[in-house]
């Protein structure tokens, strides 16, 4: 197995069911002796912290939310991604940019060539010479919006973006599919409509073929 740095994100509409799997991928990985780094976005660090309080709850205009958000991921990169993978640990990060151009772009309709001008700019790094951060496997927990809708109702307080209405989340999820259809080797596709057990099982087979995961230690973990 190899024990260079691996960067993977999760992304996916609110109620997609990401995070009870990027807990146990975590218990996965340092059952199988890797440093992890399980982070998310917008946050991750104290200052990014203080950005995303701003993002889900304070009004603002669509260029004011991309710029925050971006601010956030530039300061995210520097103080723990790009750190994390020098060392060689494996960075769970729930959701980075696709999560601007699905939300931002396609949820918001904020213009597509500025984000992508930000995220050239934002995830340039010394450490990706030529290019920019990326991260190295994409799971998309892809799911109809009315299925994620049901799931959330009643869940919690929504926030800026849980608040918004299920045409909102169709747009943000052909905003994830046309990022997929854009990089089809780093995205894996994930059928978040399955059962907890199929979406665990979908995860680690994508890991194990890629060589991060062993076949064993896929086998005896998984969510409670
Ligand atoms: P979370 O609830 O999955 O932590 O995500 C926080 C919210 O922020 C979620 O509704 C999606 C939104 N978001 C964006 O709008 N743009 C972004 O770039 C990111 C990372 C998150």
């Amino acid at each position: 197995m190899s024990r260079a740095g691996v960067f993977i994100s999760f992304e996916g509409i609110d109620g997609a069911g990401k995070s009870t799997h990027i807990e146990s991928l975590a218990a996965a990985f340092t059952a199988q002796g890797r440093a992890v780094t399980l982070t998310r976005e917008p946050g991750g660090t104290p200052l990014a912290e203080k950005l995303r309080a701003m993002v889900l709850n304070d009004a603002m205009d669509p260029l004011t939310e991309a710029l925050l958000i971006f601010a956030a991921r530039r300061d995210h990169l520097l103080q723990v991604i790009e750190p994390a993978l020098a060392r060689g640990d494996v960075v769970l990060c729930d959701r980075f940019t696709d999560a601007t151009f699905a939300y931002q772009g396609g949820g918001r309709g904020f213009d597509g060539p500025t984000l992508h001008t930000l995220e050239q700019w934002v995830q340039a790094t010394p450490a990706v010479q030529p290019g920019v951060r990326q991260p190295d496997l994409t799971l998309w927990f892809d799911l109809p919006p009315e299925t994620a809708a049901q799931r959330l109702a009643g869940a919690r307080v929504p926030d800026r973006f849980e608040a918004q209405p299920v045409e909102f989340f169709q747009r943000v999820a052909d905003g994830y599919a046309a990022r997929a259809r854009a990089a089809p080797q780093r995205f894996a596709r994930i059928d978040a409509s399955r059962s907890r057990h199929e979406v665990w099982q979908q995860i680690t087979a994508t890991l194990v073929r890629r060589g991060w995961l062993s076949i064993m230690v896929s086998a005896q973990s998984g969510p409670r």
